[in-house]
């Protein structure tokens, strides 16, 4: 489903992405971790189209097609979702106003028709059940005054309601107390099936002791340094990067 070629971005003429290889089976849930600063959420914002960074060489394919000159909106509407480390608070726009525009914009480029409101109101109320949302988050403007794990749980909401192809989470888990941690993981397992692929960025075991990864990677200075199954995330437990950096 993904499949990063050679990647180097820069950012201010610093290379935060170092000639990067990296490939995302359908069906597969990656996880990398690796040390503040290492390039994570760069790799996820430039996988993502946000603008900002220099793209110096290589390639990002989704679904065979090179994705580097795509806007971030085609690329959203192409499935890639992008569950923010520090999501955005936009007062003065409801988070249902925003949700509702985003998917009916990704339904118009797929040549959809725009969702009816009962059916999306009915959706809405389902899916913020299931995360111990409560539904006035629907009304109230999105993110803002949010606290902090309430801003993680609405990413994942967002993320099940657009049910996207490529679901990158930089960082869900930051925030969400031992409770929330269990609701949005459990929601994060059951979205998760043999058509759709995740990128899961963390730094704490915990997360990954729920959504049980098929492949970990070890993330330094923008490149991968080391990979391996679930028990690379207990031997970084134990003995922290140094082991491998
Ligand atoms: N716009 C920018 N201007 C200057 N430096 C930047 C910019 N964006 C990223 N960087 C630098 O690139 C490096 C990688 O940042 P990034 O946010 O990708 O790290 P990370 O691996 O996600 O870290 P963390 O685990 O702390 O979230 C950092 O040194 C950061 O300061
Ligand atoms: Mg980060």
């Amino acid at each position: 489903m993904l499949e990063i070629k050679n990647l180097s971005v820069s950012v201010k003429n610093k290379i935060i992405i170092n000639n990067l290889n990296l490939e995302i089976e359908k069906g597969k849930k990656v996880a990398i971790m690796g040390p503040n600063g290492s390039g994570k959420s760069t790799l996820s914002n430039v996988i993502a189209g946000k603008h900002g960074y220099q793209i110096n060489d290589g390639q990002i394919f989704f679904n065979g097609i090179n994705i580097l000159d795509l806007d971030p909106e085609e690329r959203a509407a192409k499935g890639i979702y992008l569950a923010f480390q520090y999501p955005v608070e936009i007062p003065g726009i409801a988070n249902s106003s925003f949700l509702r525009t985003a998917l009916n914009s990704i339904r118009k480029y797929n040549g959809e028709k725009d969702l009816n409101t009962r059916e999306f109101l009915e959706e809405c109320k389902d899916l913020s059940k299931r995360l111990n949302l409560d539904t006035s988050f629907l009304s109230r403007d999105l993110n803002t005054g949010f606290s902090g794990g309430e801003k993680k749980k609405n990413e994942i909401f967002h993320m099940l309601m657009m049910k996207p192809k490529l679901c990158i989470l930089d960082e869900i888990d930051s925030g969400l107390d031992i409770d929330a941690l269990k609701v949005i993981s459990d929601g994060v397992s059951k979205y998760s099936n043999e058509n759709n692929s995740m990128l899961i960025i963390t730094h704490y075991q915990r997360l990954l002791d729920y959504i049980k990864p098929d492949e970990v990677h070890i993330f330094n200075e923008g490149k991968i340094i080391k990979s391996g199954d679930y028990n690379l995330v207990k031997t970084l437990e134990e003995k922290g990067y140094q082991e491998f950096v």
